[in-house]
C-alpha cells in the first residue's frame, strides 16, 4: 500500500512562515517524519508539494490507481478550490484534510472548506503531529473498508 501526502501553496515555507501559528518545523521534516511514520506502519509514502491549484489537481488526478488514499493539507485553497474538491470526488480518492493550525479558531473565511464535504474526515490544530495522526486516521479508515 502507498498513500500520497499531499501540501499546498505555501507549505513550502513551513519553518519560516509565521512560526508563532504554523510552528518550526519545515516541510522536509514533516516529509521525512511522514514517510518514518508510514515505514512504521508498513505503507509507503510519497511526498508532493505545489503552490498551484492546478498542479494540485493533476496530483490528485494521478493518484487514482497509485496510491490507496490522500492526506491533503491543501493550504488556502482549502477555502477556495472547487476544482480540488471536484478532483478529489472524480478520483474516488479516500481522502484526510489536514491542517496544522486549528482553522476553526483563527478568522471566519477560514472555517468554510471546499474539501471538507467530499474528505472521509478532518485534522486540524495540532501542529506537525497532525500529519502522523492523518495517515493513522486514513489506514483506519482503508483497514475497515
Ligand atoms: C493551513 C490553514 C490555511 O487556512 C492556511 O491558508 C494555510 C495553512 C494549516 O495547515 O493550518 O496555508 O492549511
Amino acid at each position: 500500500t502507498s498513500i500520497l501526502v499531499l501540501n499546498g501553496p505555501n507549505l513550502n515555507l513551513l519553518g519560516t512562515r509565521q512560526p508563532e501559528i504554523y510552528g518550526h518545523t519545515t516541510l522536509a521534516d514533516v516529509e521525512a517524519m511522514s514517510i518514518e511514520h508510514g515505514k512504521a506502519r508498513g505503507v509507503d509514502v510519497v511526498c508532493a508539494q505545489s503552490n498551484h491549484e492546478g498542479a494540485l489537481v493533476s496530483h490528485i488526478q494521478d493518484a487514482r490507481g497509485t496510491h490507496a488514499g490522500i492526506v491533503l493539507n491543501a493550504g488556502a485553497y482549502t477555502h477556495t478550490s472547487i476544482a480540488m474538491m471536484d478532483a478529489i470526488k472524480g478520483a474516488e480518492m479516500p481522502t484526510v484534510e489536514l491542517h496544522l493550525s486549528n482553522v476553526h479558531a483563527r478568522e471566519e473565511f477560514r472555517h468554510k472548506s471546499f474539501i471538507a464535504p467530499v474528505a472521509i474526515g478532518v485534522i486540524a490544530g495540532f501542529g506537525a503531529n497532525g500529519y502522523k495522526l492523518a495517515i493513522d486516521a486514513l489506514l483506519g479508515f482503508l483497514e475497515t473498508r
